[in-house]
């Protein structure tokens, strides 16, 4: 079976690149299988594997009809390997190949430079999987517990995916890198996953869902950036992940919009109007303003790190070989190659946080991450929505790109959330009011009763607007059976 927008079922992986014309990567990839499954039974879910849980599953790159719903065993997913539809006489759209035919091969000299790029994006997904094992026992509800085993599952098919480009495309090293996948643990001392913020905890919904709309909003910005990318086959990957990928954004978004929607009624019903007497807001069972926003900087942060740094030759290595592009790169009105073009980094100078136009090139790195947070800070408003209807006097908003940053220009500077630079002790003082402290989070631990009635909701959360797949309010959308 060739190439096709229906996707092949017969192989033991699905898939729509024509696998069973390709039998060294079929093999291949039925190598890795049993090791993913070995991986997915001691690192996904604990606690779950044996429940039905109403999934989707991807069958067509049809943007109209490209999934179907059902009960799943998640050890039984179907795992397939998805690219988006070729573009005919699609080009090279920026960098030194502008205007040349995209690339149906890796380029030997760029293969060393792709390799690392699929390898570092293929890294975060079983990371993030790894991170959210066991939040499972917790979940506020059977509704938000299928959310949560539903970006877990894509995440494992986005391993997929790129351990696909990886067997394809670059034999031996690509195996070894695929095995690598699998052998790396998030926040493992000897193997620790590759990048910060995949190595850290998520220790409870809050976090959850503040790092679905963070953290997985960055790997939107790769996906994007990597969308864009001359190398025809993980353009199309990514393009298709990026159609998973707004799920989880929505999960993010909605799961923090209805926690602060709980905690807005909960206030009102109780008549309290100050936010900040967080004490009396906490009696309610509820997570209150001030805590969210404290979560908020934190995951910003963290996700602002996996940007890199600012200025980059790397990144200007990557767009100039027309490997990783910009966020909506042909879009963009301008030569795409950057020649003479600068563009205003933040920087930390003499002792001041200052903008300083660099070559665009370098900065790209800088550039995608503005995108990000011009990105997030709409989700921000439309918290602020949710806080403003409810008739509460609070904002929530995005700390300065120079609070809590341990990658980049301000990786040594100690910054408030407005930007002002502080002395360590002035930090030390104070980073309790800006980031989680133990208290937060023993309190925010506290709140983390399962809640696996149908149609029921943890007092923390409110109920969806409207189901998953629409259906109603009380379906059991994970029929549990733990083992
Ligand atoms: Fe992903
Ligand atoms: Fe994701």
């Amino acid at each position: 079976m060739a190439e096709t927008s229906n996707v092949d079922y017969s192989t033991k992986i699905p898939n729509n690149v024509g696998l069973t014309d390709d039998q060294r990567v079929l093999k291949a990839l039925e190598q890795w299988h049993p090791g993913y499954i070995d991986w997915w039974m001691t690192m996904g879910p604990e606690g779950f594997q044996t429940s039905d849980v109403y999934l989707r599953t991807a069958i067509s790159i049809d943007p109209k009809g490209w999934a179907k719903f059902d009960y799943v065993k998640m050890p039984e997913y179907r795992w397939g390997i998805l690219l988006a539809p070729r573009q005919e006489d699609r080009q090279v759209n920026f960098g030194t190949h502008k205007g040349e035919k995209a690339w149906q091969e890796v380029p030997g000299e760029y293969r060393a430079m792709l390799r690392r790029l699929i390898v570092v994006q293929g890294d975060t997904e079983p990371a993030s999987v790894e991170q959210q094992r066991h939040l499972g026992k917790t979940a506020p509800s059977l509704y938000d517990m299928r959310n949560l085993f539903q970006v877990n599952v894509e995440e494992g098919r986005h391993l997929w995916a790129m351990v696909y480009l990886l067997q394809k495309y670059f034999g031996k090293d690509g195996r070894e890198e695929a095995e690598g996948l699998l052998q790396r643990r998030s926040g493992d001392a000897d193997k620790p996953r590759m990048l910060g913020a995949f190595n850290e905890a998520t220790p409870d919904w809050l976090s959850f869902f503040m790092f679905t709309f963070f953290t997985d909003r960055d790997g939107k910005m790769q996906l994007e950036s990597l969308a864009q990318s001359g190398f025809d086959p993980l353009s199309r990957t990514c393009r298709f992940m990026l159609t998973e990928e707004a799920h989880h954004m929505f999960v993010g978004e909605t799961g923090v919009g209805r926690a602060i929607e709980a905690t807005c009624q909960a206030m009102k019903a109780a008549g309290i109007e100050d936010p900040y007497d967080i004490n009396a807001v906490r009696k309610l069972g509820v997570i209150d303003l001030p805590t969210m926003q404290k979560k908020a900087n934190l995951h910003f942060s963290l996700s602002l790190d996996l940007f890199g740094s600012e200025v980059s030759t790397n990144a200007a290595n990557y767009y100039n070989s027309g490997v990783k592009g910009r966020f909506q790169e042909t879009r963009i009105d301008d030569d795409h190659q950057l020649t003479n073009a600068v563009y205003p980094v933040s920087k930390f100078v003499n002792g001041q946080i200052k903008l300083i136009d660099e070559p665009a090139l370098t900065a790209i790195n800088m550039r995608l991450r503005d995108d990000y947070v011009a990105d997030c800070a709409k989700g921000v408003e439309r918290w602020n929505k949710v806080i403003e209807k409810a008739g509460v006097n609070f904002r929530l908003k995005l700390p300065h790109v120079a609070f809590h940053r341990h990658i980049g220009e301000f990786q040594n500077v100690k910054a408030s959330p407005d930007g002002k630079v502080l002395s360590e002790a002035e930090w030390a003082k104070q980073k309790d009011a800006w980031v989680p402290s133990k208290a937060d989070g023993d309190f925010i631990g506290s709140l983390m009763q399962p809640c696996w009635e149908r149609g029921k909701f943890a007092t923390w959360i409110s109920s969806p607007k409207v189901g998953i797949d629409n259906k109603a309010g009380d379906f059991e959308y994970v029929k549990i059976h733990q083992g």
